[in-house]
């Protein structure tokens, strides 16, 4: 049986992973901060699927958390999900400087340094991969934020290209706005965001999950966002960035 570790996979778009991945057989190790949350999601996962459910508690803010995962990456999954990740609310330079290298420790540190844990074992059976979850930001200059999805959009991309094993994967999934705990958590208001700008993060996994099997290098589920992706990528810098400006304010 197939083994997925997956971080921040108590809520959101991790959770929906991990319903995703048991449902197609894959044993879960799950990882985030809030134990006894990961104990509930593990019996539930087993209670529903049957399948095993291991719980690995680490914060991924700290060395110590990162280096706890990286053990059990080198016991060996067939699948790595970089998952866990958080927003700031408020102007970019309002956020203090501390909080703003916590975002790419977890973002970038944690991201980099858990592929290279898993890559070596996954190289040597020969195929699995590897998620990492960037965002449709990471194509617009908005602060920290989509500076650390952009390191991981092109970290992912960049791996994808060197890897010679043809059935090994890494993949950046760019989600645009997913109903979770990400917004309520970072106190950031969504009240101007359209209804229909809005995703099922079940149904992003599904995507996500359907381009990883087509070996597509960055997934950007979803045709609104794929419009709004190629606008970003391929129009000229000086328009993204007038675009930008007018979103923050
Ligand atoms: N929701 C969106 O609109 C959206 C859009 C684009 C991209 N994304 C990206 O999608 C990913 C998942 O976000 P989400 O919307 O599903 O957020 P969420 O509902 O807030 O879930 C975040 C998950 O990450 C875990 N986590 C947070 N900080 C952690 C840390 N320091 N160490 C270990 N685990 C940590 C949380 O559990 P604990 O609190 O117990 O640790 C939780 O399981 C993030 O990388 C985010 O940037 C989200």
């Amino acid at each position: 049986m197939p083994t997925a570790l997956i971080t921040g996979a108590t809520a959101g778009i991790g959770a929906a992973f991990a319903r995703r991945l048991a449902a197609d057989g894959f044993s879960l190790v799950l990882v985030a901060r809030d134990e006894k949350r990961l104990t509930t999601a593990a019996s539930e996962l087993h209670r529903r699927y049957g399948v095993a459910a291991e719980v690995l508690a680490a914060d991924l803010a700290t060395g110590e958390g990162i280096t706890t995962v990286e053990e059990r990456l080198r016991e060996g999954v067939d699948l790595l999900v970089n998952n866990a990740g958080f927003g700031h609310s408020g102007a970019d330079l309002d956020v203090p400087v501390t909080d703003e290298l916590t975002m790419l420790r977890v973002h970038c540190e944690a991201v980099l340094r858990l592929t290279m844990a898993a890559l070596p074992a996954i190289r040597a059976r020969g195929r699995g991969g590897v998620i990492n979850v960037a965002s449709v930001g990471a194509f617009f200059p908005q602060g920290t934020y989509s500076a650390s999805k952009a390191w991981v959009v092109t970290f992912s991309e960049s791996l994808a290209l060197r890897i010679p094993e043809p059935r090994v994967r890494v993949m950046a999934l760019c989600p645009g706005f997913v109903r979770t705990e990400f917004h309520e958590r970072a106190a950031i208001d969504t009240s101007g965001i359209p209804g229909f700008l809005w995703l099922s993060a079940d149904r992003l996994v599904g995507s996500a999950m359907r381009d990883f099997a087509r070996g597509v290098p960055v997934s950007v589920p979803d045709p609104r966002y794929k419009v709004i992706a190629a606008i970003a990528r391929y129009v000229p810098r000086g328009v993204v960035t007038r675009v930008s400006a007018g979103i923050g304010r």
